[in-house]
């Protein structure tokens, strides 16, 4: 089984993905690592620890992560008016009992990838500051890790911060663009590909019927996604990015992908912006700023397949 690293800024997505990933037998969650994003740090380790709770599996490591930007003077943009000030929905749970481990998230991200080198995928669905972090913290993290899914860009479409960035990439434009240019085996899904992995408000009206084992839990928490989607994209559905970005890792079948150059512009009108060189010779003798190894980005998905595989699991 594959053995993976989910680091994450729990979030209602993220706690699909989670679940989703716990019940996977293709995978193994060898652990959590959290960042800050659609709550602060501390609150997406506590939400980490209680989802686990939830799950049953407080056996699984959760390793707190950074609670700054690598990118300079980025005040962080929290998406409380997403998620819930809670993160999850504005439910009030009960805080976890569970801690968090001593190790930090890019110490233990680099321990790992040691351990179990070329073994391990981190599931990356926040702001890329932990995963930097472990590159710079460890020359050899971007061959010893095995993969990094990253749900994150939006290639030649708009953004979901502002008309050019994703919000992951823009929560820390340096630490992706450090992540993108790694050498590291790394693939992007940005929302080129989860805009169009819909969970629909029947959909959520069949998990409240069912006493599958996370479906009324869901329910519960999905409430304020599904009242943001309406009311500011005009939808009768949610966007499924996290669980798509996991299920990419759980069945890369699923998906088709181009391979390219990924920057990251870290600054000015369109910050948090990522740029796809894929073409066949590339050429940039002025700059040179894409000559650097090259990633993966998801260009089209089976998205029936995707949400029917999220409902089931
Ligand atoms: C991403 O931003 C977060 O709000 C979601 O959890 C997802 O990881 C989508 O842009
Ligand atoms: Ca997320």
């Amino acid at each position: 089984r594959k053995k993976i690293i989910i680091d994450t800024d729990p979030g209602i997505d993220d706690a699909m993905a989670i679940f989703v990933a716990l019940q996977s037998p293709e995978v193994e969650v060898i652990g959590i690592t959290t960042i800050y994003g659609n709550v602060y740090t501390t609150l997406a380790t506590r939400n980490a620890l209680h989802l686990l709770e939830i799950a049953g599996r407080s056996d699984i490591p959760v390793a707190e992560g950074s609670r700054v930007t690598i990118t300079k003077g980025t005040k962080l943009r929290i998406a409380d008016f997403v998620h819930g000030a809670d993160g999850l929905g504005n439910q009030n749970f009960p805080p976890p009992q569970g801690k968090p481990i001593e190790e930090s998230a890019a110490a233990f991200l680099v321990a790992q990838a040691n351990l179990y080198a070329g073994e391990v995928t981190v599931v990356a669905l926040g702001p890329l500051t932990n995963i930097a972090l472990a590159v710079q913290l460890e020359p050899a993290f971007s061959k010893n890790i095995g993969q990094i899914v990253v749900l994150g860009g939006a290639f030649a479409m708009n953004g979901n911060v502002n008309p050019a960035a994703e919000a992951n990439v823009f929560g820390d434009p340096d630490a992706a663009d450090i992540v993108f240019t790694s050498g590291a085996d790394v693939l992007c899904v940005g929302l080129n590909v989860t805009h169009q992995v819909v969970l629909t408000d029947a959909d959520r009206d069949k998990l409240a019927q069912s006493n599958g084992r996370f479906a009324q839990y869901l329910c519960k928490i999905l409430d304020v996604y599904f009242s943001y989607h309406h009311d500011a994209c005009n939808m009768n559905g949610v966007y499924l990015h996290d669980p798509t970005a996991m299920l990419a890792a759980v069945v890369p079948s699923l998906f088709t992908y181009t391979e390219g150059v990924v920057r990251v512009q870290t600054s000015g009108i369109t910050k948090g912006l990522t740029v796809l060189d894929n073409r066949k010779k590339r050429f940039d003798e002025v700059t040179g700023w894409t000559d650097k190894p090259t990633v993966k980005v998801a260009v089209a998905v089976d998205a029936p397949e995707v949400v029917k595989l999220v409902m089931q699991r």
